[in-house]
């Protein structure tokens, strides 16, 4: 695409799109493109196009739909560049498709392995020097360097075009489960990572690091755990680098191109829910990072929550700013959280823009686990999901249902955000373990200083049991390691989390082995496993009755672990609190959308975001669902985005009072964020969409692209 380069960005160069400007000030991209995850890398999901507007988005419809043909999930925003929309496919396929027509161009898949039993990749990093293009591509622990014209590894990067994440780590590397689920993002002439590891040791530390794009080679590293020297090492047990994992950013980054500072929003420690073994605030776990993205050099941090033990994941990328304070404009970094709140710092300094208090939380029940005594808390904006349970704000679906859900209530403890589990009666989690805010990131509109989040508001429950001892390998292991999700009795929480009750019905032993192996959807690999471990695990969960299932040894995994075995206390599993007939307990909303201005900190206005459409052909009111994928912002004032989960729909609201101008049924749920381009003066709104997380719905997935008709 050559229209309106060097006119346009010029002037961009000097104004919000600053991170399409290299160094030397010349463009590298054009306001056509969506060049990466979050369209820029200042993760504001927000384009300047303006042909489609709140007088004519009533006639988009669709241009083109790329089918994929596959049942698997698919959660990639896009990234285009000269008119060509680069995806990925459920199952890691890379594809480049004409922007116009949907065309496949080419496509890559260069995993040596089964990849029906993939984790997602939600999105593509193009770096482009002059003429010089190469298109980088995360998928499981590969990081491939792609010729974006032909579909080729770029042989000089790395091995033959291709780097392999756990490299460079410290320990047994092999043990470990490593999977991009997001791009990394270009800095210079670096890439800069992060990844998604296991939720029970043996995990990783999650190391962020910065490569360089044409050979591949380390240019630096930033230890989330620290080494016995560095900052931060005294907020963990000592040699923790050697034995702790997690505190990794697996949702992506946001560059201030200017100050040459890159943001990085991380995750918790391992295991997630009972922190007996790793004593202490865990930095930099749940931290929003600011590091120097030349040297990777702390320049300041924002720990969310010390030692977490619910799992509260910073989940998605964090967004640039710029708000006016008493007529002074601050730069600012806007970080959204599955708690519900959004925080907002000073992106030079790091202090917070609204004030934070620390608040005293409860102790734990169990005398093994060290909760932190107090919790930062953001004062302002108010939280977009609700924060405490309690009986008043149960389902009013109908007086039965009010019934059941009391009397399930109040077997439940309900004090807020920061309980401890205990091991004597489930804990409400409220925002839920899937949020608040998810991975799919917020839109921000530049010139007003406005977020744009989209939010989940139901209850889940998690519970605490203490490690049995006296099982057999298969069992042993599985309760270390499987419990977590499937449940300690392999009930697990449908439709996300299977059960494995009845697995030999679904599962043969070679799928199992290559589940346990590689992963499967939102289920890590497990590596670490030896093959007595996994024949154990596949005789427990597929042959019951005790015959071996052994003729394994096609490979050799490193030596058997019972790793995690030893962690005193086990989670019981993620269970949605949902009535009878499988709707939240909770009263609506169950997913919202919000606009906030970021200057006052208060709502613009809040909308429920989501249909049941059986509910709603029963004539009540739009309840808000689930929603996994975020929204992006044109210049405009349009809101486009999919995400809802049941109704399939995707939308597109007026950014300034949230009413729907547009919405479009598509055959599959849009389950990602869309990306905003332009081909030959045609502006198209593209998204992913896959119904792996509806089961009930027809399984599938397309990219779908629309535009004005023409
Ligand atoms: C972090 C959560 C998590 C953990 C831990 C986990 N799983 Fe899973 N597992 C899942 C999810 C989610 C799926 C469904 C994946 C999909 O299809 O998208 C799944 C699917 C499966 C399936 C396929 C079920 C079917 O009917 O198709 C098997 C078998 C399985 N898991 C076994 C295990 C075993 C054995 C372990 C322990 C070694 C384990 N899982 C640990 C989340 C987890």
């Amino acid at each position: 695409m050559t229209e309106i380069k060097g006119i346009a960005l010029s002037v961009l160069c000097l104004s919000i799109l600053v991170s399409a400007c290299r160094d030397d000030e010349e463009a590298v991209f054009t306001e056509s493109d969506w060049p990466a995850y979050g369209g820029q890398n200042n993760g504001n999901r927000y384009s300047t196009l303006t042909q489609v507007n709140r007088d004519n988005v009533s006639r988009l419809t669709p241009a083109w739909q790329f089918d994929m043909d596959s049942a698997g999930s698919s959660q990639t925003q896009p990234i285009v560049v000269d008119g060509v929309v680069y995806g990925i496919t459920p199952n890691l396929e890379v594809v480049a498709l004409n922007g116009a027509s949907g065309e496949l161009l080419w496509s890559f898949s260069g995993l040596e392995r089964p990849t029906d039993f993939a984790g997602p990749s939600r999105g593509l990093a193009m770096w482009k020097d002059g003429d010089k293009e190469i298109l980088f591509a995360g998928l499981l622990d590969n990081l491939f360097a792609i010729d974006p014209d032909s579909g080729d590894l770029v042989a000089e990067f790395g091995n033959d075009g291709v780097l392999d994440l756990r490299t460079g780590l410290p320990g047994d590397t092999s043990r470990y489960y490593v999977s991009m689920s997001s791009p990394g993002l270009i800095y210079r002439d670096t890439i800069i990572v992060g990844f998604r590891t296991a939720e029970n040791p043996p995990a990783a530390p999650g190391d962020i690091r910065a490569f360089d794009v044409r050979t591949g080679e380390l240019v630096w590293s930033f230890h989330t755990i620290p080494a016995a020297d560095e900052f931060g090492a005294d907020t963990w047990p000592e040699g923790a680098r050697a034995t702790q994992g997690g505190a990794n950013a697996w949702a992506g980054f946001a560059l201030d191109e200017e100050r040459g500072i890159v943001y990085v929003p991380t995750g918790s420690a391992v295991p997630d829910f009972f922190g007996g073994e790793r004593k202490g605030d865990n930095l930099f776990a749940n931290s929003l990072v600011a590091l120097d993205a030349t040297t990777g050099e702390r320049v300041w941090h924002f720990q969310a929550i010390r030692h977490d033990i619910w799992d509260r994941d910073f989940p998605a990328p964090p967004s640039l700013v710029t708000v006016q304070r008493e007529g002074r404009a601050i730069d600012a970094v806007a970080q959204t959280s599955k708690q519900g709140y959004v925080y907002l710092f000073d992106r030079a300094t790091g202090e917070p823009l609204f004030p934070i208090e620390e608040r005293t939380v409860p102790t734990s029940s169990l005398a093994e686990e060290p909760a932190a005594p107090s919790q930062p808390v953001p004062t302002a904006p108010a939280p977009f999901a609700r924060q405490e349970l309690t009986a008043d704000m149960l389902t009013t679906r109908s007086p039965e249902m009010n019934d059941w859900a009391r009397e399930q209530f109040s077997n439940f403890l309900s004090e807020g955000l920061f309980v401890p589990f205990g091991t004597e009666q489930p804990t409400v989690v409220f925002p839920g373990f899937d949020g608040g805010a998810e991975w799919g990131g917020a839109a921000i509109d530049p010139a007003k200083g406005i977020i744009f989040i989209n939010s989940n508001d139901i209850a889940w429950t998690g519970e605490l049991v203490a490690s049995p001892n006296g099982m057999g390998v298969g069992e042993a292991l599985y309760q270390a390691q499987c419990a977590l999700c499937h449940g300690t009795d392999r009930q697990g929480s449908p439709p996300e989390f299977p059960a494995l009750t009845n697995a030999s019905e679904t599962v043969s032993p070679d799928e199992m082995r290559n589940i346990l192996r590689y992963g499967i959807g939102r289920m890590p690999g497990f590596p670490a496993l030896a093959p007595e471990a996994v024949t154990g695990l596949t005789d427990l969960l597929l042959n019951p009755e005790g015959v071996s299932s052994s003729d394994d040894g096609k490979e050799a995994v490193p030596s058997l672990s019972t790793e995690g075995s030893s962690v005193a206390y086990r989670f019981t599993g993620y269970n949605r609190f949902l009535d009878p007939d499988g709707y939240p307990a909770v009263a609506p909303p169950w997913g919202t959308l919000n606009a906030i201005d970021l200057n006052t900190g208060e709502y613009l206005w809040k909308i429920p975001f989501g249909e049941y459409p059986e509910l709603t052909a029963q004539g009540i009111d739009v309840t808000g669902t689930e929603n996994y994928g975020g929204p992006v912002l044109t210049a405009s004032g349009l809101l486009f985005i999919g995400a809802t989960l049941y109704d399939r729909k995707i939308r597109a609201y007026d950014a300034a009072s949230g009413e729907l101008l547009w919405e479009y049924e598509m055959p599959y749920a849009g389950m990602a964020t869309p990306a905003v381009y332009r081909v030959d003066g045609r502006q198209y709104v593209v998204i992913a969409t896959s119904n792996s997380r509806n089961p009930r719905a027809q399984q599938g997935s397309a990219y779908i692209a629309f535009a004005l008709p023409e």
